[in-house]
């Protein structure tokens, strides 16, 4: 696991959109897994310019998103399918054929079967996005998950919940069950990308970085994996021991590839 700590949340989706952008450059038909939530939004916006200026393009891009409720329509607005049209699919030169998030308004057992289906046949996720969850979630996969758990129906914690009320009006009822990729799912993308701002990421960071690896923080399984990249703030980091170590294996990088990241 590589740890980049960027000066503040406009950094973090910096680099993010640094990698997904070198992503889409060395393979345009790539299959990108995404997230939802505040994290990514400053990401996907840079993505979003980079299009504009034909840096990037996403004609022949595959989206698998990581996660949506159970229950609600995906015209409702606070669906995740609604948030990706707004917050990117609707900026881009995407297909909507080719973006993917899974329905929480079918047989849900069914749904996550096909979605993992879906996943094998576009050959697997190339670059995976993801955020974290103050209790350590990873997708909506909620502490005790099974570190091998495939696409599948997940209560939400009562904190996860709450973090998520913000979106929701007080008049609104708001879902307890979503689908969610599994972590053993997640682990299978090539690359992965983790991003946390904020000091109320910092606990999460400190227990999925440098923690022991347990299905109590579900993030922490990304020790396992061998392309990830953890891109935290200041804020986010504040509680890693090794943070000297992770800054000056950053300036080694830097100097080895100069300003590429
Ligand atoms: C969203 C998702 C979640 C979020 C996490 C952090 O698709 O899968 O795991 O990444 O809840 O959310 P924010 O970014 O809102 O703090």
């Amino acid at each position: 696991m590589r740890v980049i700590i960027a000066e503040n949340a406009d950094n973090v989706a910096f680099y993010g959109a640094q990698q997904c952008v070198h992503q889409l450059q060395s393979k345009p038909e790539s299959v990108l897994g995404l997230a939802t939530g505040s994290t990514p939004i400053a990401l996907y916006e840079q993505l979003i310019q980079q299009c504009r200026e034909g840096k990037i393009s996403f004609a022949g891009v595959w989206t698998f998103n990581l996660d949506e409720y159970i229950g609600i329509d995906e015209q409702h607005p606070q669906s995740y399918r609604s948030f990706m049209q707004e917050h990117l699919f609707d900026h881009v030169d995407i297909e909507r054929e080719n973006t993917h998030i899974p329905k929480g308004m079918l047989d849900p057992e069914e749904e996550s079967r096909e979605y993992e289906a879906k996943i094998t046949s576009a050959g697997g996720i190339d670059l995976q996005i993801l955020g974290v969850g103050r209790n350590g979630h990873i997708g909506f996969n909620e502490p005790t998950s099974s570190l091998g758990s495939r696409t599948r129906v997940k209560t939400l914690a009562p904190d996860t919940i709450r973090d998520n009320s913000r979106f929701f009006s007080s008049d609104e009822e708001q879902p307890h069950l979503a689908i969610t990729m599994g972590i053993g799912t997640i682990m299978e993308a090539r690359k992965i990308i983790l991003l946390a701002a904020g000091e109320n990421k910092a606990d999460a960071v400190k227990a999925l970085v440098e923690g022991p690896m347990t299905a109590m923080q579900p993030a922490s399984v990304l020790q396992m994996h061998t392309n990830a990249l953890v891109i935290v703030d200041k804020a986010a980091a504040q509680k890693l021991e090794m943070i000297e170590y992770y800054q000056w294996v950053q300036q080694e990088t830097l100097r080895l590839q100069g300003a590429d990241c």
